[in-house]
């Protein structure tokens, strides 16, 4: 606890420090921070360089590198990037042999341009997929031939042509229940759970050099993480190539606990990679127990679930350190474990929580504020690193 406030009291100071911006300060305070400052690293790729990647999405604006003021951050603070949603199927091939590949071509150069680790994201999904694809010309379900064909045909033609350039590919996302049993989506019902196989098998094909993940949200539910298991390793004996498992982090500031993502990471390691593919903390309340992601799981925009429009109160913005801080010296824990770790997002003022599950809120879930400043958990999560015990 002393620990925590200690770190708290001087990291809005200290991330100034860091970000070039220093003002006049009480000088006991400043010439502490100042120490530390000289000690600390003071990026994020810096601070976790000998462990694990660590990355953010970038939407369409941030990737064409025209918010000068997000790139500034993107390539300080991060070595890896993934594409929030361009690159999923209704943005890069809304039409039937209409591919749109302008802002997916930009992400790409991005991210080589700073010597990044360059995620796919994604290439089968149930959500954010036009109708068409899983219709015939007339409106009734498309068959099981029609559709594999246009999952070949798309995973050919956006995988291959990324080939050699993304590193790797979420090539299934969410296809399980909380259950564990497989989501009984347009894919698994037209295709069957063969769906999964073919997927994989496709994308390897198109780009042999690029890491293959499944990637789910609520992984560290016991249930669906035993679902995930099964999933990833029925694939895996019949020798398709699943490199690592994905936990998308979109989780709350008291829940998951420590230990249940912790358990989720060790049994995924036995795998392969694991990864924290979306990570954001949601501080804002909620109409229902909801946890997870599902992103058709809405509720109408009501006043009294929008409770920081000016922003976090301090004992929240510290409740949110302490969380990063947490999460963080786990990760940093099993680092040997761990390869990547992506916020959903640059900063709070593009975050998808704004928008979900209610629309028109403000969110506080990420490491640096509506006006890209950081936050006090950006500190924290600098901080975890030197806090720890070796790797287990
Ligand atoms: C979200 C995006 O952030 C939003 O902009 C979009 O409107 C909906 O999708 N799980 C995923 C991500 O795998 O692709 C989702 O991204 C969030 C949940």
């Amino acid at each position: 606890m002393k620990k925590h406030n200690a770190l708290l009291a001087s990291s809005l100071l200290l991330a100034a420090i860091a970000f070039g911006c220093t003002e006049a300060q009480p000088a006991a305070t400043e010439e502490a921070a100042q120490e530390q400052a000289a000690t600390a690293p003071a990026s994020l790729k810096d601070a976790f360089e000998q462990d694990f990647h660590v990355g953010a999405a970038l939407n369409g604006y941030q990737a064409s590198g025209k918010d000068a003021k997000a790139t500034a951050i993107i390539t300080r603070q991060f070595n890896t990037i993934s594409p929030e949603n361009l690159l999923k199927w209704g943005s890069v091939h809304p039409q039937p042999g209409e591919y749109t590949f302008g802002p997916a071509d930009e992400y790409v150069a991005l991210g080589e341009k700073h010597n990044m680790f360059v995620v796919g994201h994604t290439l089968v999904w149930h959500n954010q997929t036009p109708n068409w694809v899983f219709e015939d010309g007339k409106g009734k379900p498309a068959s099981k031939e029609a559709l594999l064909q246009r999952m070949e045909d798309h995973i050919n033609t956006v995988a291959g042509r990324y080939k050699g350039r993304v590193d790797g590919w979420d090539v299934v996302n969410e296809a399980l229940n909380d259950d564990g049993t497989l989501r009984e989506s347009k894919w698994h019902s037209i295709i069957g759970e063969e769906y999964l196989e073919k997927a994989f098998r496709l994308a390897h094909k198109a780009a042999p050099d690029a890491e293959l993940y499944y990637n789910d949200y609520n992984l560290w539910k016991p249930a669906k993480r035993d679902g995930a298991i099964r999933l990833v390793q029925h694939l895996q004996r019949q020798g398709v190539q699943v490199d690592g498992i994905g936990m998308q982090g979109h989780w709350g500031l008291e829940h998951p606990s420590i230990g249940q993502i912790e358990e989720s990471i060790l049994a995924f390691s036995k795998l392969g990679k694991v990864m924290i593919t979306e990570l954001d903390i949601d501080v804002l309340p909620n109409p229902s127990n909801r946890n997870g992601a599902d992103i058709d799981a809405t509720f109408d925009f009501d006043e009294k679930y929008n409770v920081y429009t000016n922003g976090l109160p301090d004992s929240v913005q510290q409740q949110l350190a302490r969380r990063y801080a947490d999460i963080f010296a786990l990760f940093h824990k099993h680092r040997d474990k761990i390869s990547r770790v992506t916020f959903w997002g640059v900063t709070d003022a593009n975050s998808w929580l704004n928008d979900w599950p209610i629309q028109g809120r403000t969110s506080h879930p990420l490491l640096f504020d509506r006006n890209y400043n950081p936050k006090p958990a950006f500190e924290a999560v600098l901080n975890s690193v030197s806090t720890n015990s070796p790797a287990q």
